[in-house]
Protein backbone atom coordinates (compact mmCIF):
# COMPACT_ATOMS: atom_id res chain seq x y z
CA UNK A 1 0.00 0.00 0.00
CA UNK A 2 1.03 3.66 -0.89
CA UNK A 3 1.89 6.05 2.39
CA UNK A 4 -0.02 9.30 2.78
CA UNK A 5 0.79 11.67 5.49
CA UNK A 6 -2.65 13.97 6.59
CA UNK A 7 -1.60 16.99 8.36
CA UNK A 8 -4.85 17.64 9.46
CA UNK A 9 -7.91 16.03 10.88
CA UNK A 10 -9.90 14.57 8.25
CA UNK A 11 -13.55 13.77 9.19
CA UNK A 12 -14.52 10.45 10.03
CA UNK A 13 -16.49 9.16 7.08
CA UNK A 14 -13.05 10.57 4.84
CA UNK A 15 -10.95 8.81 6.95
CA UNK A 16 -12.74 5.18 6.74
CA UNK A 17 -12.10 5.73 2.82
CA UNK A 18 -8.64 6.70 3.24
CA UNK A 19 -7.22 3.80 5.10
CA UNK A 20 -8.94 1.51 2.87
CA UNK A 21 -6.62 2.72 0.17
CA UNK A 22 -3.45 3.54 1.74
CA UNK A 23 -1.55 3.53 4.75
CA UNK A 24 -1.78 6.65 6.51
CA UNK A 25 -0.24 8.73 8.93
CA UNK A 26 -2.81 11.05 10.59
CA UNK A 27 -2.56 13.96 12.76
CA UNK A 28 -5.47 12.91 14.46
CA UNK A 29 -4.76 15.80 17.51
CA UNK A 30 -5.48 18.23 14.23
CA UNK A 31 -2.62 20.76 16.15
CA UNK A 32 -0.98 22.51 13.57
CA UNK A 33 2.17 20.85 12.89
CA UNK A 34 5.16 22.58 12.25
CA UNK A 35 7.53 22.40 9.08
CA UNK A 36 9.73 20.16 10.74
CA UNK A 37 6.67 17.78 11.93
CA UNK A 38 5.65 18.01 8.22
CA UNK A 39 9.57 17.18 7.02
CA UNK A 40 9.49 14.55 9.01
CA UNK A 41 6.38 12.52 9.25
CA UNK A 42 6.68 12.35 5.77
CA UNK A 43 9.70 10.89 5.17
CA UNK A 44 8.76 7.69 3.38
CA UNK A 45 5.39 8.91 2.55
CA UNK A 46 3.99 8.81 -1.51
CA UNK A 47 1.93 11.60 -1.24
CA UNK A 48 0.37 14.25 1.66
CA UNK A 49 -3.20 15.66 2.14
CA UNK A 50 -2.79 19.00 3.21
CA UNK A 51 -5.35 21.79 4.32
CA UNK A 52 -5.70 25.38 3.86
CA UNK A 53 -4.41 26.26 6.85
CA UNK A 54 -1.02 24.54 5.93
CA UNK A 55 1.74 26.96 4.25
CA UNK A 56 3.63 24.64 2.02
CA UNK A 57 6.46 27.29 0.84
CA UNK A 58 8.90 26.89 -0.88
CA UNK A 59 11.92 25.83 1.83
CA UNK A 60 9.46 23.25 3.35
CA UNK A 61 8.94 21.66 -0.61
CA UNK A 62 12.55 21.65 -1.03
CA UNK A 63 13.03 19.75 2.26
CA UNK A 64 10.37 17.16 1.23
CA UNK A 65 11.64 13.33 0.86
CA UNK A 66 11.89 12.90 -2.84
CA UNK A 67 9.16 10.19 -2.50
CA UNK A 68 6.31 12.68 -2.27
CA UNK A 69 4.78 12.65 -5.16
CA UNK A 70 1.97 14.73 -5.09
CA UNK A 71 0.24 17.02 -2.91
CA UNK A 72 -3.83 16.91 -2.28
CA UNK A 73 -5.04 20.09 -1.01
CA UNK A 74 -8.44 19.64 0.99
CA UNK A 75 -9.57 23.15 -0.72
CA UNK A 76 -10.21 24.99 -3.85
CA UNK A 77 -7.65 27.27 -2.90
CA UNK A 78 -4.17 26.34 -3.37
CA UNK A 79 -2.65 29.48 -2.44
CA UNK A 80 -0.60 27.93 0.38
CA UNK A 81 1.22 26.01 -1.80
CA UNK A 82 4.24 27.22 -3.69
CA UNK A 83 3.30 25.84 -7.49
CA UNK A 84 6.69 27.25 -8.84
CA UNK A 85 9.06 25.12 -6.63
CA UNK A 86 6.28 22.12 -6.65
CA UNK A 87 6.54 22.68 -10.21
CA UNK A 88 10.29 22.60 -10.05
CA UNK A 89 10.67 19.25 -7.69
CA UNK A 90 8.08 17.38 -10.11
CA UNK A 91 5.16 17.39 -7.25
CA UNK A 92 2.01 17.24 -8.31
CA UNK A 93 -1.02 19.60 -6.79
CA UNK A 94 -4.57 18.64 -6.62
CA UNK A 95 -7.54 20.80 -4.88
CA UNK A 96 -11.32 20.48 -4.38
CA UNK A 97 -13.05 22.75 -7.32
CA UNK A 98 -17.11 22.07 -7.55
CA UNK A 99 -17.99 20.85 -4.37
CA UNK A 100 -17.81 23.20 -2.37
CA UNK A 101 -19.62 26.11 -4.95
CA UNK A 102 -23.30 26.09 -3.01
CA UNK A 103 -21.66 26.09 0.59
CA UNK A 104 -19.24 29.34 -0.57
CA UNK A 105 -21.94 31.27 -2.61
CA UNK A 106 -24.00 30.72 0.82
CA UNK A 107 -21.74 32.12 2.56
CA UNK A 108 -20.79 35.41 0.13
CA UNK A 109 -24.72 36.02 0.61
CA UNK A 110 -24.52 35.93 3.98
CA UNK A 111 -21.84 38.07 4.50
CA UNK A 112 -23.14 41.08 2.38
CA UNK A 113 -27.04 40.28 4.66
CA UNK A 114 -24.99 40.32 7.88
CA UNK A 115 -23.03 43.54 6.84
CA UNK A 116 -26.19 45.06 5.38
CA UNK A 117 -28.59 44.20 7.89
CA UNK A 118 -26.36 45.22 10.89
CA UNK A 119 -26.99 41.43 12.02
CA UNK A 120 -23.92 41.61 14.30
CA UNK A 121 -24.64 45.43 16.06
CA UNK A 122 -29.05 44.07 16.12
CA UNK A 123 -27.09 40.54 18.16
CA UNK A 124 -25.73 43.03 20.82
CA UNK A 125 -28.39 44.84 21.15
CA UNK A 126 -30.87 41.58 22.03
CA UNK A 127 -28.01 39.93 24.23
CA UNK A 128 -28.00 43.38 26.47
CA UNK A 129 -32.16 43.29 26.33
CA UNK A 130 -31.29 47.42 25.90
CA UNK A 131 -33.19 47.83 22.72
CA UNK A 132 -37.03 48.63 21.81
CA UNK A 133 -38.54 48.51 18.23
CA UNK A 134 -38.45 52.16 16.83
CA UNK A 135 -39.03 52.92 12.91
CA UNK A 136 -35.36 54.29 12.90
CA UNK A 137 -34.20 51.25 15.20
CA UNK A 138 -30.74 49.96 13.63
CA UNK A 139 -31.69 50.98 9.62
CA UNK A 140 -29.59 48.86 7.43
CA UNK A 141 -28.88 48.77 3.87
CA UNK A 142 -31.91 46.51 1.64
CA UNK A 143 -29.98 44.19 -0.80
CA UNK A 144 -33.29 43.71 -2.67
CA UNK A 145 -33.24 45.20 -6.64
CA UNK A 146 -29.88 46.82 -5.88
CA UNK A 147 -26.66 46.51 -8.44
CA UNK A 148 -24.66 43.48 -7.44
CA UNK A 149 -20.78 43.29 -8.68
CA UNK A 150 -18.71 40.50 -8.26
CA UNK A 151 -14.93 39.88 -8.71
CA UNK A 152 -14.59 36.80 -9.92
CA UNK A 153 -17.12 34.74 -12.23
CA UNK A 154 -16.06 31.25 -11.59
CA UNK A 155 -18.08 28.47 -10.26
CA UNK A 156 -18.32 30.37 -6.87
CA UNK A 157 -19.31 33.75 -8.45
CA UNK A 158 -21.47 32.39 -10.64
CA UNK A 159 -23.36 30.51 -7.83
CA UNK A 160 -23.67 33.94 -6.09
CA UNK A 161 -25.14 35.67 -9.53
CA UNK A 162 -27.86 32.63 -9.41
CA UNK A 163 -29.09 33.62 -5.50
CA UNK A 164 -28.59 37.48 -6.18
CA UNK A 165 -31.09 36.73 -8.86
CA UNK A 166 -33.54 35.55 -6.59
CA UNK A 167 -33.26 38.97 -4.86
CA UNK A 168 -34.17 40.96 -7.76
CA UNK A 169 -30.20 41.97 -8.50
CA UNK A 170 -28.50 43.67 -11.16
CA UNK A 171 -25.37 41.15 -12.12
CA UNK A 172 -21.93 42.82 -12.64
CA UNK A 173 -19.10 40.88 -12.60
CA UNK A 174 -15.41 41.49 -13.39
CA UNK A 175 -13.44 38.29 -14.81
CA UNK A 176 -9.78 37.46 -16.52
CA UNK A 177 -12.37 36.98 -19.55
CA UNK A 178 -15.98 37.52 -20.73
CA UNK A 179 -17.99 34.16 -20.05
CA UNK A 180 -20.48 32.68 -22.85
CA UNK A 181 -23.89 33.65 -23.09
CA UNK A 182 -24.64 30.49 -21.45
CA UNK A 183 -23.11 31.21 -17.97
CA UNK A 184 -23.47 34.96 -18.22
CA UNK A 185 -27.00 35.08 -18.05
CA UNK A 186 -27.40 38.50 -18.22
CA UNK A 187 -24.86 39.50 -15.82
CA UNK A 188 -22.69 42.97 -17.52
CA UNK A 189 -19.21 42.21 -17.57
CA UNK A 190 -16.51 45.04 -17.14
CA UNK A 191 -13.19 44.31 -18.67
CA UNK A 192 -11.75 47.06 -16.08
CA UNK A 193 -11.67 46.57 -12.65
CA UNK A 194 -12.85 49.85 -11.87
CA UNK A 195 -15.89 50.04 -14.39
CA UNK A 196 -16.86 47.28 -12.51
CA UNK A 197 -16.49 48.67 -9.47
CA UNK A 198 -18.31 51.98 -9.77
CA UNK A 199 -21.65 50.09 -10.73
CA UNK A 200 -21.84 47.43 -7.33
CA UNK A 201 -23.75 48.70 -4.67
CA UNK A 202 -23.11 45.45 -3.53
CA UNK A 203 -19.42 43.63 -3.90
CA UNK A 204 -19.05 40.44 -3.56
CA UNK A 205 -15.16 39.41 -4.05
CA UNK A 206 -15.27 35.21 -5.01
CA UNK A 207 -11.77 35.30 -7.05
CA UNK A 208 -8.44 33.51 -6.64
CA UNK A 209 -6.30 35.20 -4.15
CA UNK A 210 -2.38 34.44 -4.65
CA UNK A 211 0.15 37.15 -6.21
CA UNK A 212 -1.70 38.74 -8.69
CA UNK A 213 -5.02 39.75 -6.46
CA UNK A 214 -3.65 40.55 -3.78
CA UNK A 215 -4.19 44.66 -2.57
CA UNK A 216 -7.05 44.56 -5.79
CA UNK A 217 -8.95 46.62 -3.44
CA UNK A 218 -6.84 49.17 -2.16
CA UNK A 219 -7.10 53.39 -1.71
CA UNK A 220 -7.13 53.58 -5.49
CA UNK A 221 -9.47 50.90 -6.45
CA UNK A 222 -11.77 51.32 -3.42
CA UNK A 223 -12.51 54.91 -4.74
CA UNK A 224 -14.86 53.78 -7.19
CA UNK A 225 -16.89 51.97 -5.52
CA UNK A 226 -20.46 54.11 -4.88
CA UNK A 227 -20.56 56.03 -1.62
CA UNK A 228 -21.94 53.44 0.69
CA UNK A 229 -20.93 50.24 -0.69
CA UNK A 230 -21.50 46.84 1.28
CA UNK A 231 -18.52 44.68 0.40
CA UNK A 232 -18.07 41.06 1.06
CA UNK A 233 -14.75 38.84 1.37
CA UNK A 234 -15.62 35.24 1.17
CA UNK A 235 -12.31 34.21 -0.97
CA UNK A 236 -8.93 35.20 0.53
CA UNK A 237 -7.64 37.83 2.72
CA UNK A 238 -4.86 39.33 0.70
CA UNK A 239 -7.14 40.51 -1.95
CA UNK A 240 -7.96 43.27 0.20
CA UNK A 241 -5.37 45.85 2.00
CA UNK A 242 -6.79 46.60 5.48
CA UNK A 243 -5.65 49.34 5.49
CA UNK A 244 -7.21 51.16 3.20
CA UNK A 245 -10.20 49.29 3.80
CA UNK A 246 -10.67 50.39 6.99
CA UNK A 247 -10.49 53.98 5.83
CA UNK A 248 -13.17 53.67 3.59
CA UNK A 249 -15.36 52.32 5.93
CA UNK A 250 -14.11 55.06 8.21
CA UNK A 251 -15.10 58.18 5.69
CA UNK A 252 -18.45 56.16 4.83
CA UNK A 253 -17.24 55.31 1.40
CA UNK A 254 -18.16 51.55 2.58
CA UNK A 255 -20.98 51.33 4.64
CA UNK A 256 -20.64 47.52 5.63
CA UNK A 257 -18.35 45.33 5.14
CA UNK A 258 -18.83 41.15 5.80
CA UNK A 259 -15.35 38.65 5.95
CA UNK A 260 -15.05 35.50 5.95
CA UNK A 261 -11.37 35.24 5.23
CA UNK A 262 -8.66 37.70 6.47
CA UNK A 263 -4.75 38.56 6.01
CA UNK A 264 -2.45 36.20 7.84
CA UNK A 265 -5.65 34.42 9.53
CA UNK A 266 -6.84 32.91 11.87
CA UNK A 267 -5.35 36.83 13.01
CA UNK A 268 -7.77 39.20 12.14
CA UNK A 269 -6.76 43.18 12.37
CA UNK A 270 -7.28 44.71 15.34
CA UNK A 271 -8.62 47.78 14.05
CA UNK A 272 -11.72 45.43 12.29
CA UNK A 273 -12.59 44.65 15.61
CA UNK A 274 -13.62 47.79 17.06
CA UNK A 275 -15.66 48.35 14.37
CA UNK A 276 -19.91 47.49 14.94
CA UNK A 277 -20.78 47.95 10.97
CA UNK A 278 -18.42 44.80 10.18
CA UNK A 279 -20.01 41.24 10.18
CA UNK A 280 -17.30 38.39 10.54
CA UNK A 281 -17.00 34.79 10.57
CA UNK A 282 -14.00 32.72 10.84
CA UNK A 283 -13.82 31.06 7.26
CA UNK A 284 -16.73 29.10 7.04
CA UNK A 285 -17.03 29.18 3.48
CA UNK A 286 -17.34 25.45 3.17
CA UNK A 287 -18.43 24.11 6.54
CA UNK A 288 -20.98 22.15 6.09
CA UNK A 289 -20.84 18.32 6.89
CA UNK A 290 -21.56 17.61 3.31
CA UNK A 291 -18.87 19.57 1.31
CA UNK A 292 -16.87 18.90 4.12
CA UNK A 293 -17.59 15.44 3.23
CA UNK A 294 -17.74 15.73 -0.82
CA UNK A 295 -14.14 17.96 -0.17
CA UNK A 296 -12.31 14.75 1.48
CA UNK A 297 -13.68 12.54 -1.24
CA UNK A 298 -12.06 14.91 -4.43
CA UNK A 299 -9.42 14.89 -2.15
CA UNK A 300 -8.95 11.32 -1.90
CA UNK A 301 -10.00 10.11 -4.95
CA UNK A 302 -7.28 12.81 -6.14
CA UNK A 303 -4.32 10.54 -4.72
CA UNK A 304 -5.76 7.45 -5.36
CA UNK A 305 -5.78 8.39 -9.31
CA UNK A 306 -2.08 8.86 -9.28
CA UNK A 307 -0.51 7.17 -6.58
CA UNK A 308 -3.25 3.29 -7.07
CA UNK A 309 -4.28 3.83 -9.95
CA UNK A 310 -1.11 5.71 -11.99
CA UNK A 311 -3.87 8.45 -13.57
CA UNK A 312 -4.15 11.97 -13.80
CA UNK A 313 -5.77 13.51 -10.94
CA UNK A 314 -9.10 14.71 -12.09
CA UNK A 315 -8.25 18.02 -9.90
CA UNK A 316 -4.80 18.70 -11.05
CA UNK A 317 -3.93 22.15 -11.24
CA UNK A 318 0.05 22.48 -12.00
C1 LIG B 1 -11.21 26.72 -0.10
O1 LIG B 1 -11.56 25.60 -0.46
O2 LIG B 1 -10.37 27.37 -0.71
C2 LIG B 1 -11.87 27.25 1.13
O3 LIG B 1 -11.47 28.52 1.43
C3 LIG B 1 -11.63 26.30 2.27
O4 LIG B 1 -12.65 26.48 3.18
Amino acid sequence: MKKVLITRKLIEENFINIQNKFHVIHNQSDKKLSDNDIIKMSIGCDGILTFPNNNIHADLLNKLSDSIKIIANYAVGFGNIDIDTANKKKILVTNTPEVLTEATAEVSILLLLGASRRAYEGRIFAENKNWEWSSDFLIGKQMTNKKLGIIGMGRIGRAVADIARGFGMEIHYHNRSRLPENLEKGAIFHEQLKDLLSQSEFLSINCPGGKDNTNLLNKETLKYLPDGAVVANAARGEIINDKDMLDAIRVGKVFALGLDVYNGEPQINEEYLKLKNLFLLPHLGSATKKTRIAMGERAINNLDEFLNKSLKPKDQVN
